[in-house]
């Protein structure tokens, strides 16, 4: 994803320098080329040795070092850099650039680049909230730095506040966004994803196999893309992607209110979930007990989200998921049609690679014009890519 990707990462001197270890490790396993640049304060909390060897690159520390200046000095690496990220990026630090301090290899470096530079700052609840601090992050902003705001949370030195560094993850996903085309900037798409569940008393429920994993890349690639993401997610065993806005619900009809309240904000939806089409007529209140060899449930048909949304006068960019397991252009088309979306995205679940709880897809897509497109087996943040690419020409 970060494949010729050169990023330099400006490690400075705070406790959460060893989070700045597990954010070389995403980037890395992302295919990103990472440089390490630490200040004299970072080596007191981690050693250099540590990022060498996660990012197969020399560590640089010092300015003057001789060497390492010769094989690939500061002027260099700001120049050939496509992004700076500076996590953990202390008071110190963020006060150095706002003034124009260019005191080591780091701070130089910063100063001398044109790449865009991502700070994420990390410090003392009382340090965040000085306005000397304060000044200085509004300036940088001003000129162009992003920022990546620190968490609440209980902080090294005991206060609890601001200040506690963003999850490495929540850092990783606005590398990404920093380095991808923002195309849907401005558009607020809804995703659905995940099974729903439906009770049939206090410890059991009929559901289905979804995973979940091919909504959630739709959430995550259109976040990195610059939308706005709304997740309504039934229960799954993903984590939400940083910067979606998750709205966890349970049954069909959770969702359905959940999606429903939703619809004036949106430009689009997906509707990737898997809804149960059915719910039992009525749930008990208390367990039923095992009393004799056979037990028949009945079950009402569950309100048809896609389909109410289609039916709406004013309504958002549509789309739905088709799972079948045969005439898969037939029924895709049929839904189509009878939901009223404006693209269907049929899949085989009866294929092993593709489908329910794997991490590839392979689809054909139906568009309301009658267009057809086949995508053949590809990962599915990589058919997430292909869906966005096509909604996004019919966006506002
Ligand atoms: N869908 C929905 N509400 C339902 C059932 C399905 O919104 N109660 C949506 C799904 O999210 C998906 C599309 O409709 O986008 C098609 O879902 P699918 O399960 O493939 O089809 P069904 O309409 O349920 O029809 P069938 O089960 O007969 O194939």
């Amino acid at each position: 994803m970060l494949r010729d990707k050169r990023i330099i990462l400006g490690v400075t001197g705070g406790i959460a320098a060893y989070k700045a270890v597990e954010l070389l490790r995403l980037l890395t396993k992302a295919d990103a080329e990472v440089h390490v640049i630490m200040t004299r304060a970072a080596q007191e909390f981690v050693t250099p040795l540590t990022f060498q060897t996660l990012s197969c690159n020399p560590v640089h520390t010092e300015l003057f070092n001789l060497i390492s200046e010769q094989e690939i000095g500061h002027i260099s690496l700001a120049d050939r850099a496509d992004l700076f990220v500076i996590a953990p990026a202390t008071a110190n630090f963020v006060g150095k650039i706002a003034n124009g301090i260019a005191d080591d290899m780091l701070t130089t470096t910063v100063m001398a680049t044109k790449a865009p530079v991502l700070i994420s700052p990390a410090m003392n609840v009382n340090m965040y909230t000085n306005p000397v601090y304060k000044e200085n992050e509004a300036k940088l902003r001003a000129l162009g730095y992003a920022f990546v705001a620190p968490e609440k949370g209980l902080l090294a030195c005991g206060w609890e506040g601001d200040g506690k560094l963003a999850a490495p993850e929540t850092i990783f996903e606005a590398v990404v966004a920093a380095l991808t085309p923002q195309d849907l900037k401005g558009q607020t798409i809804l995703v659905t994803a995940g099974p729903t569940r439906e009770e049939i008393d206090p410890v059991r429920y009929v559901s289905n196999h979804s995973s979940g994993k091919m909504g959630y890349a739709l959430a995550r690639t259109a976040s990195r893309r610059g939308a706005r993401v709304i997740l309504v997610s039934g229960p799954v065993r993903l984590a939400a992607p940083a910067g979606v806005e998750l709205v966890p619900v349970e049954s069909a009809r959770e969702m359905r209110e959940a999606v429903l309240a939703r619809v004036p904000e949106c430009t689009a939806i997906i509707k990737a979930a898997a809804v149960a089409d059915y719910r039992p007529a009525e749930r008990r209140d208390v367990k039923i007990k095992k009393k004799a060899e056979t037990l028949s449930l009945d079950l009402v048909k569950n309100p048809d989200i896609l389909a109410e949304l289609g039916a709406l006068k004013k309504r958002p960019f549509l789309v739905g998921f088709a799972a079948e397991t045969g005439n898969l252009k037939e029924f895709a088309a049929k839904k189509l049609r009878e939901k009223q979306a404006d693209l269907i995205v049929a899949n085989d679940v009866s294929q092993a690679d593709a489908g329910f709880n794997v991490e590839t897809n392979r689809a054909l897509l139906l568009f309301r014009d009658g267009r057809e497109m086949e995508c053949p087996l590809m990962s599915k943040d990589e058919l997430a890519g292909v869906i966005l690419n096509q909604m996004a020409a019919h966006l506002p």
